[in-house]
């Protein structure tokens, strides 16, 4: 595996590969989830790039920025274990200047959910995730389902700045008690990890709701937040694969969608049915 740490490098030596290129963008801290996205990457492309990179410019101020999880070495391993071909590891100034030009998050999509709690984050998983894809050019980028709006504002960017990437989502990883991989999730004290248990059982719940047949999303939000008491909630939306607010559940187009705080933990998670 070779680890390159210049931006001007990387994008050198993949510049002319006529071989295809899979990538996967993480910040690092590596689990199942960001390995499923690796292992994807494996069978569908000749050569798998991972980047970590723990993006200043999406953590808003007071944000987790300085105590974000940093496990070099461990992640290293992993990528190397997994059959990584080459790590990208810049370090900020690699990547940012002083006077950016900046890519905006579009006005709706942007800022609902956790654009609504977190004004301008997006702004900056766009801005870095734009500069990741033209560094590697990939034939195919792999995001996680868990980050759903992630997911969708990035879809949406390479559609509209006509990138030639394919943009591959890949399903959410849980641990064995059904709480989703987060590197966010060593945050969680026993106690608390319990809790947060509330988050699934609140999607589990909903799905059961809809295979009985409920269709109304005020109903299905309503139990699911009873279930989450008492997490203080972020939010419990309901939304179809556009990202736009249904009353009425469209089986194969529907993304249930939760945030909850554990402690001073923020988690994420979603259900698409
Ligand atoms: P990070 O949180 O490290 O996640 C990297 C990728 O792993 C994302 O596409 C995310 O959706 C995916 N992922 C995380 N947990 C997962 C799980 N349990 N199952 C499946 N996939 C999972 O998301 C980011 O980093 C950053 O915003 C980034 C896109 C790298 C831009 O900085």
């Amino acid at each position: 595996m070779k680890i390159i740490l210049k931006a001007l490098e990387l994008k050198k030596l993949l510049k002319d590969e006529t071989k295809t290129i899979g990538f996967v963008p993480t910040m690092g801290a590596l689990h199942e989830g960001h390995i499923s996205l690796i292992k994807k990457a494996k069978e569908e492309n000749d050569i798998v790039v991972v980047s970590i990179f723990v993006n200043p410019t999406q953590f808003l101020e007071g944000e987790d920025l300085d105590k974000y999880p940093r496990k070099d070495e461990a992640d290293k391993k992993i990528c190397e274990l997994s059959g990584v071909d080459i790590l990208f590891f810049p370090n900020a100034s690699e990547i940012y200047e002083d006077d950016e030009i900046r890519v905006t998050a579009p006005d709706i999509r942007g800022y609902v959910l956790e654009g609504a709690t977190r004004p301008g984050h997006f702004d900056g998983v766009l801005t870095v995730v734009n500069k990741l894809l033209n560094i590697v050019t990939p034939t195919k980028a792999y995001f996680g389902k868990k980050d759903a709006q992630q997911l969708n504002l990035i879809i949406l960017m390479v559609k509209q700045t006509f990138m030639s990437v394919e943009i591959v989502p890949v399903e959410t990883v849980r641990e064995n008690d059904g709480l989703a991989y987060s590197s966010r999730n060593i945050y969680l004290s026993a106690k608390q990890r319990e809790e947060a248990l509330k988050i699934p059982s609140s999607l589990y719940k909903a799905s059961s709701m809809i295979s009985k047949g409920i269709k109304s999303t005020q109903e299905i939000k309503d139990k699911m937040i009873d279930t989450l008491k008492p997490l203080e909630i972020g939010y419990v939306e309901i939304l179809n694969c556009n990202f736009e607010y249904i009353d009425e559940i469209e089986v194969g187009n529907t993304i249930i969608l939760v945030e909850a705080l554990v402690g001073e933990t923020r988690l994420l998670d979603n259900i698409w049915l």
